[in-house]
């Protein structure tokens, strides 16, 4: 029996109950496949830990999670916290440590999921994000001086260097290889950012020659959001830095239905530490305690993280599933335009797996 050692982290919000969904199917995949099994260890580090005790996780957090085969994470950030806070104090705190600089975010039509465009369609619109989750405009460089006065300053340096773009192109251009199209979006504002983006392009062209194999374009990322909305299927795998895939993927999960059913995989390729799984969506504050989030995003990035595992039968088995259920308008939740229920959804997708 195969045993994988999990962190649990819901942290904030509709984390708790979407990571809570989350493990109940894992458990259910578990038992029926009868080959691995789980064991998980949670962690209550999140926004209510840093109001009491003044950090969202302790020092040595990173550390602690490094004994673990992946790290299955619910979502940060609270009303009464500022932003910049959470995310440097938790998400960002595992990630840069753990070296996960590889964050893959696909986006496709579910069955039975309507997409705001007219046209798009499970055939046109599937795509891979690949955000550089390391370095450039996230690295965290800069500084403010004379605050409050009125020559007061700040900066906000982006770091782009050969050796983060180079790994996350070739990463990016190995992922667009093990795809039927084989064609890799460049995502860029060379125009206009002289320096970093054009390093970023230059390194693009020296990796796209080891890919012979693998065609691929470049696109300024304004334009990008145009051709992403009027020209779906001439996308397959995209590669942009931190911020603009931070920004591509919200529209891309949007396009594909609703920001409630995303995942992402915070990836360190070469498996020296832990990767963190997560779905898109965020803390929800507006719906947290109500028992109505969307958990489909948190069960398609289970899948990513069975993958991740080695447990690929077990991934596949999910991800039929999690189809059966949400080609069923009964099991939509209220961001899909239906009633269910985080409870319903949860319990109509562990009968589907007990079922197959
Ligand atoms: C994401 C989120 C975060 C980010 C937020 C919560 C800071 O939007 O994972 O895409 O910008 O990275
Ligand atoms: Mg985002």
């Amino acid at each position: 029996m195969r045993t994988h050692k999990i962190a649990a982290i819901p942290a904030d919000g509709i984390g708790q109950e979407v990571i809570s969904a989350g493990l109940e199917v894992l458990t259910a995949l578990a038992s029926k496949d009868g080959t691995f099994s789980f064991e998980v260890e949670h962690f209550d580090w999140g926004s209510e830990r840093y109001k009491s005790t003044g950090t969202l996780m302790p020092t040595d957090g990173a550390e602690q999670l490094k004994q673990f085969d992946a790290i299955f994470f619910g979502a940060v950030g609270a009303p009464d916290v500022p932003d910049h806070i959470t995310l440097w104090g938790l998400r960002l705190a595992i990630c840069q440590p753990l070296d996960q600089y590889a964050n893959v975010r696909p986006s496709r039509i579910l069955p039975g999921i309507t997409s705001p465009l007219r046209n798009a369609t499970a055939e046109n619109l599937d795509w891979v994000i690949v955000r550089e989750n390391s370095e450039g405009e996230y690295a965290g460089n800069g500084g403010r001086a004379h605050q409050g006065l009125p020559l007061e300053v700040a900066t906000e340096t982006s770091i782009f260097t050969r050796s983060g773009v180079t790994r996350i192109m070739r990463f990016a251009f190995e992922l667009a290889r093990s795809r039927r199209r084989k064609h890799l979006t460049v995502v860029t504002k060379s125009n206009a950012q002289r320096h970093g983006m054009v390093l970023w392009d230059e390194i693009a062209n020296e990796v796209a020659a080891e890919f012979s194999d693998v065609s691929w374009d470049k696109m300024l990322v304004d334009a990008m959001t145009v051709r992403m909305t009027l020209d779906p299927k001439s996308l397959d795998t995209i590669v942009a830095t931190n911020l603009h895939a931070d920004i591509l993927s919200d529209l891309a999960s949007a396009l594909a239905g609703s920001i409630g059913i995303g995942p992402t995989a915070n990836l360190n390729p070469e498996r020296h530490f832990p990767s963190m799984f997560e779905p898109i969506h965020g803390s929800a504050f507006d719906i947290t305690g109500k028992g109505i989030a969307n958990p489909i995003g948190t069960f398609w990035t289970a899948c990513m993280m069975l993958d991740h595992l080695g447990e690929t039968r077990a991934s596949e088995h999910l991800m039929q599933a999690i189809e059966k259920v949400t080609a069923n308008e009964q099991f939509h939740t209220p961001d899909l335009g239906g009633t269910a229920r985080t409870n319903d959804v949860t319990t109509a997708l562990i009968t589907e797996i007990r079922k197959t």
